[in-house]
C-alpha cells in the first residue's frame, strides 16, 4: 500500500494517517512532522526552512523533496502525509517512484469547509511524548498520555489563513493531476474521526 493523503490545513489528514498506520501497520511518513524535527535539532538546514514554516508558507521545493524522497524506499506500505503539496513535487515524487520501480496505489483528497478547519486548527493539540494529534474538544487526550500538549507555532489565525491560500492555490490542483491518473478518492472529511477512518479504510481497499 503506497498512498499520498492531502486536503487543506485541518482537514485531518495526519490524525487519519496516525490511526490508518495503527490499523494497517503501514508506515506514516509526515513531510511536517520532518520539517518540525529538523527546526527542533537546531540544524543549519532547521534555521533555513523555520521562517517558511512559521509563516504558513511551503519549503523551497529542493529542499522538501530530498528530505522526503529517502523515506520512500524504506518499506513497501506506507501513507505519505503533506506531500506532495504542487505539481513540481507530484512530479518529484512520480520520478523518485519510477528510479525505485514501484507505483502509487491511492491518493485521497480530504475535504471539509474553511470554517470548520479554523476551529479544529486552533483546538489542536500535539503530545511531546507521544506525538499524538489530539483536539481539546473532539479527541481530548487519554489519562495515559503523559504530554505535555503543545500548540503549534503555525497554528496562529494569520498563519492558518495564509497556509489555507496556499492551499487551493498550489494543492488543491493536485486533485485534477490524480483524476487524470485515475487513483483519486475524495473523502468527506467533516464526518466524525472514527468514521473518517473507516471511510479512508475502504477507499485503499484496507477495510476487510
Ligand atoms: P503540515 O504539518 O503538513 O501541516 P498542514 O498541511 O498545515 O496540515 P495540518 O497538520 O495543519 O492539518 P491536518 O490535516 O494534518 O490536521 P490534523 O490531523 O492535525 O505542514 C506544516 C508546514 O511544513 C507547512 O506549512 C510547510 O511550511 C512545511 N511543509 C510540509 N510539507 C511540505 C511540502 N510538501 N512542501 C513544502 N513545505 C512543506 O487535525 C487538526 C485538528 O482537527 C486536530 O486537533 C484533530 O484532533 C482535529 N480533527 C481531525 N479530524 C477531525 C474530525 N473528523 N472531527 C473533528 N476534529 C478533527
Amino acid at each position: 500500500m503506497r498512498v499520498v493523503i492531502f486536503g487543506p490545513q485541518g482537514a485531518g489528514k495526519g490524525t487519519q494517517a496516525q490511526r490508518i498506520s495503527k490499523k494497517t501497520g503501514a508506515k506514516h511518513i509526515s513531510t511536517g512532522d520532518l520539517v518540525r524535527a529538523e527546526i527542533k535539532s537546531d540544524s543549519d538546514l532547521g534555521k533555513k526552512i523555520q521562517d517558511y514554516n512559521d509563516r504558513g508558507d511551503l519549503v523551497p521545493d529542493e529542499i522538501i523533496i530530498e528530505m522526503a524522497k529517502p523515506y520512500l524506499a524504506e518499506t513497501d506500505a506506507w501513507l505519505l502525509d503533506g506531500f506532495p503539496r504542487n505539481e513540481a513535487q507530484a512530479k518529484a515524487l512520480d520520478d523518485a517512484l519510477e528510479e525505485l520501480g514501484i507505483g502509487l496505489d491511492g491518493a485521497i483528497a480530504m475535504e471539509a469547509p474553511d470554517d470548520a478547519l479554523v476551529k479544529r486548527l486552533s483546538g489542536r493539540r500535539t503530545s511531546e511524548a507521544t506525538g499524538r494529534i489530539y483536539h481539546v474538544e473532539h479527541d481530548p487526550p487519554p489519562e495515559e498520555d503523559p504530554g505535555p500538549f503543545n500548540q503549534r507555532k503555525d497554528d496562529t489565525e494569520e498563519a492558518i489563513l495564509h497556509r489555507l491560500e496556499v492551499y487551493y492555490k498550489h494543492t488543491e490542483p493536485l486533485k485534477d493531476y490524480y483524476d487524470e491518473r485515475s487513483i483519486l478518492v475524495s473523502v468527506d472529511a467533516t464526518k466524525g474521526i472514527p468514521e473518517v477512518t473507516e471511510d479512508v479504510l475502504r477507499a485503499i481497499g484496507e477495510d476487510g
